[in-house]
């Protein structure tokens, strides 16, 4: 695999050395996405994507009660943060899931908050895999989306850099949210971060005031 491959699937020695630079390059985003998103009441969280564990280990600090499952399509990724996150594992609070996004093994309803951090760029159909968040969250849960950027003309030039050589796919804000509305949420909440690029948009089944 080459480099650009490991930023869409980390694996191997070389993918936990990009996991390595994800961790500590997603921080600042984590933290500034963290200031809008209120976790403190968490139960049950889904890690969507959670490669090298960096935002896990973030967030699990602000919900101190909750029980998280990390769900990732490589096994190094789940090792990985299994290793980051080994205070959680210990705990037995911390549940590693090899997976997709598209098919989650999951009952209706099981999670009050989904994590999907710089990862729905790679999801094979989003339309569809958010449907399936919408499925496994209760209907007062939360899924929060956390990006470093998206489609608009000012990070044009940047993202085709991405796009082509990591193959990913943007959407622009209201691409987003009309997607979030068609699988089934109703309140979205979006913060944008304009000088960096970053948003976090908060998606609830129901109005609930995020
Ligand atoms: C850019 S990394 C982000 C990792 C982590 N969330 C973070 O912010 O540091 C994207 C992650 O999404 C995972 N991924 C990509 N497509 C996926 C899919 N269809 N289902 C589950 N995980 C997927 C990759 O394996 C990778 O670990």
């Amino acid at each position: 695999m080459n480099f650009y491959g490991q930023v869409r699937r980390p694996a191997v020695v070389q993918g936990i050395m990009m996991a390595r630079r994800m961790n500590h390059n997603h921080r600042g985003l984590m933290k500034w996405a963290m200031g809008r998103m209120d976790i403190s009441s968490v139960k049950r969280m889904l890690d969507l994507g959670c490669g090298g564990g960096g935002p896990l280990s973030m967030l699990s600090k602000q919900a101190p009660d909750a029980k998280y499952v990390a769900l990732d399509l490589s096994r190094d990724m789940l090792r990985m943060t299994c290793k980051v996150n080994c205070d959680l594992k210990d705990e037995q609070r911390l549940s590693p899931l090899w997976g997709s996004v598209s098919s989650l093994p999951f009952k209706d309803g099981s999670f009050d908050a989904v994590l999907a951090c710089e990862t729905t760029y790679f999801w094979p159909e989003l339309g569809q895999d958010l449907k399936e968040c919408r499925r496994v969250l209760s209907d007062d849960g939360r899924l929060f989306l956390v990006q470093e950027t998206w489609d608009a003309p000012q990070w044009r030039e940047r993202n085709e850099s991405w796009q082509k050589g990591f193959r990913m796919t943007f959407h622009s804000l209201e691409g987003y949210r009309e997607l979030l509305v068609r699988a089934g949420f109703q309140e979205i909440t979006t913060f944008t971060e304009e000088s960096e690029g970053w948003f976090v948009m908060i998606a609830s089944p129901n109005e609930r005031g995020n």
